[in-house]
């Protein structure tokens, strides 16, 4: 695997792949790597002649400074995954590189979006979502894009983006992994303690007790009790929502037909947890 640190230097190299007529695959990260991450290389590499993986951890995207600071490095062990999963080339760009000095974010305009679920509770994580993966993008110019399911959300807001700039990639939204107890694989996981890690489980049953007992008419009640759930099991939840499989508007009426997800964020202790599931 080569690690490339400079965009002059990939952009040049991937140009002379596709010139060459092969085609890349790309999979983004911010490092913390695990098997999610990895059956996304996997997947790259079957479509493609050329897998790319970034690492890097996007100041612009945490709207909290504190997470920041907390969220795991493991640089080494990554670089042993993707050796192993035999991935082609690491992008691994330093701040300063994706942000130059006085250069002025680009703002993207993502409706509603912005302003419901994630968006709603990390005020302008999404803006710092598309400003690397539009540089990235820019830097790669892969013909398909892998991200995973677990960001039910952050995918939808990435096609928007790539939409209005016409980028000519093809995104595939992989299936959540999970562990063998269904946990979703999050980079997150490594900070949860033992009893965290059991607590964590509440998370999934909770979107399994809304696929299971959902009926069509008002959604207020199933929201609710799925909402305590977490809450009697220690979790302060931001939300517990259902909403349009395909747009992600928020369904209070279920006329029975619409294909929906189930959509969860909430925190044990200072972890923050994420995870969805089509209903
Ligand atoms: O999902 C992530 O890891 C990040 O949000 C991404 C897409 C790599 C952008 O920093």
């Amino acid at each position: 695997m080569i690690i490339i640190k400079h965009i002059d230097k990939i952009e040049e190299i991937l140009a002379q792949k596709k010139s060459n007529g092969k085609t890349i695959g790309f999979v983004p990260t911010m490092g913390a790597l695990h098997a999610g991450h990895i059956s996304l290389i996997e997947k790259s590499k079957s479509e493609n002649d050329f897998t790319v993986c970034s690492i890097f951890v996007n100041p612009t995207q945490f709207n909290n400074a504190i997470d920041l600071q907390k969220y795991p490095i493991t640089i080494e062990k990554d670089i042993d995954q993707l050796e192993l999963a035999v991935c082609d080339i690491l992008f691994l760009p330093s701040t300063a590189e994706m942000y130059v000095e006085g250069e002025k974010n680009e703002h993207y305009n993502l409706g509603m979006l912005e302003t419901i679920l994630e968006g709603k509770y990390r005020p302008g994580h999404f803006q710092g979502v598309c400003i690397i993966v539009d540089k990235l993008l820019k830097a790669v110019n892969p013909n398909t894009l892998y991200l995973g399911e677990k960001d039910y959300q952050q995918c939808m807001v990435i096609k928007k983006m790539m939409a209005s700039k016409n980028y000519d990639v093809v995104l595939k939204v992989c299936e959540t992994v999970r562990e063998n107890d269904e946990l979703a694989m999050s980079s997150r996981n490594i900070r949860l303690n033992k009893n965290e890690r059991i607590a964590a489980l509440k998370i999934i049953e909770t979107l399994k007790f809304i696929k299971s007992e959902i009926k069509p008419g008002k959604l207020d009640k199933i929201k609710s009790t799925a909402t305590n759930l977490l809450t009697e099991n220690g979790y302060k939840v931001d939300y517990t929502e259902i909403a349009d499989a395909e747009t992600l508007e928020l369904i209070d009426y279920w006329d029975g037909d619409k294909k929906l997800v189930a959509l969860v964020a909430a925190y044990l202790n200072d972890i923050r947890l994420i995870d969805n599931l089509i209903l």
